[in-house]
């Protein structure tokens, strides 16, 4: 090897001994008659001293002719500082260096290669390789392999094994918009990237693996957002012979063994919600319950306390909904104006915001005091657990609507009051998701999880009756309001799996071409199965403590999905396309 030792690991035990270190410039300091200079590698950093008179003059010379990251090799003696860092590792010591190599010079890098770094977004990922050198980033991928050696290692002691499922697949009409790739030696043809190795990790069960994992690449065409990206990586995981119970349990645990041991955090039992529960409640199939503030309804299925005292906005709403937030009863007009604003915002939509404050004399002050009367507002601040020096936020209108710019509003408040510290993690179970959703725009069911999921059996006579109402036996983990898992107990019977394909609206030619293989391989001898997929990157970013799963990703592509470092997606030759038998015309 060229080096003896790595940057991070000598320290005062290693006093008088010889050493040989490689590594990247950090940055040099000449004072005269001293030059200090930072070197980095991997593993830390290592201060080297050239002195004057004591170092020899064609060291000196060639010390003071490096530039930022220049990659160098050097010998020297450890000797210990006289001024001590105990910022860092081997902060106790520094090389006195007899010999120096520049191994390979480099050009001044387009941004700093520090933690605080002067470089935007679009030029780190431009050049993510100099990016990756940063302390932060490196250490992001580096829990990345954490999480995939501990998810190995807890799914090999139970017996699961991974399997390799093809990346060139069959374009099928369901779930988001695909990648194609055309086939050359088919003209005319394309395969598809998967989504997701569902159909395959099923026909795996068929095949009798019965417990099947994968750390495995996924492809979806759709609108990118900071925790999307449309190459993703999914902890892919399949078993048989198993109820819903025992797929809960095991991958629980895995979540649970991930955070200890990767976090060294003691993840509590995770509570289960079901998602009627959730919207109910939280507005949201993915609560953050970080925080309380749950939603009250003072206008629903259950009561109403709001209908006929004149004021109509509320008379003619389907649903009167509020959060409190709690010691928020100072907020000023001001700032009550400038919060409803944001709820009006197009991405909200909101019409507007009622607040009541309860002040902390006891009495109660609302923007609808026109209408309603002390003892009426009182029964609103009842129903939602308020307490003097509380605030009161309402909306209204249409239910889903209503739910969801209140979810939005929530995790504002929940933000603003630092409800929402990234050290602190809750988990959650959502379960009895409906089966389907309607399309408005289609006019059709559309699979809410994907069409091989299976309706609850006590729900089973409602797909003649009402079809909305039909509950799936599928499941989300949530954590810090972040969806990051989800699967189902599938079906496994023919006839049922063709009826959903029916209710989907697939002919039953059209279900024969589509899925054809996964129904009739059902015919030789089906095992009861189930599974989950986990966002591997979206789990490393909750472990990071970071929005953005890009951070965990070695080299992402930007929100319109480009990679703008090696500039793809990008046209190809004519000589490729004419092999192709393709013709392009951008329309
Ligand atoms: P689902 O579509 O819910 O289920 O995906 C599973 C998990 O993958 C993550 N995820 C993403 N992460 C980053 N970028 C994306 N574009 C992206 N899309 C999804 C989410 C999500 O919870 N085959 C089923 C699983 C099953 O039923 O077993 C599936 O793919 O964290």
């Amino acid at each position: 090897m060229l080096r003896t030792h790595t940057c991070g690991e000598l320290s005062l035990e290693h006093v008088n001994q010889e050493v040989v270190l490689c590594g990247w410039v950090q940055r040099v300091r000449d004072k005269g008659g001293m030059i200090w200079l930072d070197l980095r590698d991997r593993y830390g950093i290592t201060q080297l001293l050239f002195e004057e008179g004591k170092t020899q003059a064609n060291v000196l010379e060639t010390a003071r002719s490096l530039g930022r990251e220049f990659v160098i090799s050097t010998k020297g003696v450890v000797i210990e500082r006289l001024s001590k860092n105990d910022k860092i590792a081997t902060g106790s010591i520094e090389i006195r260096v007899t010999e120096l190599n520049v191994l390979n010079p480099a050009k001044l890098p387009p941004f700093l290669i520090e933690d605080e770094t002067d470089g935007g977004d679009d030029i780190r990922m431009k050049y993510r390789y100099l990016d990756l050198r940063r302390n932060i980033v490196r250490k992001n991928l580096q829990l990345r392999h954490q999480v995939a050696r501990h998810t190995r290692a807890y799914l090999d002691d139970l017996d699961f094994i991974e399997v390799e499922t093809p990346v060139l697949i069959k374009s099928t009409p369901e779930g988001a918009r695909d990648f194609v790739v055309p086939s050359r030696m088919n003209p005319g043809e394309f395969y598809a990237l998967p989504q997701s190795p569902q159909t395959f990790k099923q026909l795996l069960m068929v095949a009798g693996f019965d417990r099947y994992y994968q750390i495995v690449k996924c492809f979806r065409d759709e609108d990118l957002r900071a925790d999307r990206q449309p190459e993703f990586t999914q902890i892919d995981c399949e078993m048989s012979f198993v109820t819903q119970e025992d797929v809960l349990n095991t991958f629980e645990g895995l979540v649970r063994n991930l955070f200890s041991k990767v976090k060294n955090f003691d993840l509590p039992e995770v509570p289960r919600m079901t998602y009627a529960d959730a919207m109910r409640l939280y507005g949201s199939d993915k609560p953050d319950i970080r925080f309380e503030m749950q939603f009250a309804e003072l206008k629903g299925e259950s009561q109403d306390l709001t209908s006929g005292k004149g004021f109509g906005v509320f008379d003619d709403a389907e649903l009167v909904v509020g959060i409190c937030a709690p010691d928020c009863a100072v907020y000023t007009r001001k700032q009550l104006d400038e919060l409803t604003d944001w709820l009006k915002r197009p991405q909200i939509g909101a019409k507007g915001l009622i607040y009541v404050r309860y002040n902390t004399d006891g009495s109660l002050k609302s923007s609808v005091d026109k209408f309603y009367a002390e003892e009426d507002i009182k029964k609103w601040a009842e129903a939602l657990n308020a307490k003097p020096g509380d605030l009161i936020l309402i909306l209204s209108g249409a239910a889903d609507k209503a739910r969801k710019q209140l979810n939005e509003l929530r995790l504002e408040m929940g933000s603003r009051l630092g409800l929402r510290d990234p050290n602190v993690y809750r988990a959650l179970w959502v379960l009895d998701f409906p089966l389907l959703e309607y399309g408005e725009a289609e006019n059709r069911w559309f699979a809410m999880h994907h069409p091989f999921t299976s309706p609850k059996p006590e729900d089973i006579q409602l797909l003649d009756e009402n079809l909305g109402a039909v509950r799936a036996n599928a499941y989300d983990m949530v954590i810090n309001g972040v969806e990051v898992g989800g699967g189902s107990v599938r079906i496994f019977e023919k006839e049922l799996q063709k009826k959903m394909f029916g209710i989907l609206g697939f002919s039953e030619e059209e279900a024969q071409e589509q899925f054809g293989f996964l129904m009739n391989a059902f015919e030789f001898g089906a095992p009861p199965h189930a599974g989950i997929a986990f966002g591997f990157d979206r789990l490393c970013s909750i472990f990071g403590g970071a929005d953005s799963i890009r951070d965990f990703i070695a080299f992402p592509k930007n929100n319109s999905g480009r990679d703008v470092m090696i500039d793809s997606p990008s046209l190809i030759s004519e000589v490729q396309m004419k092999e192709l038998s393709i013709k392009s015309e951008i329309v």
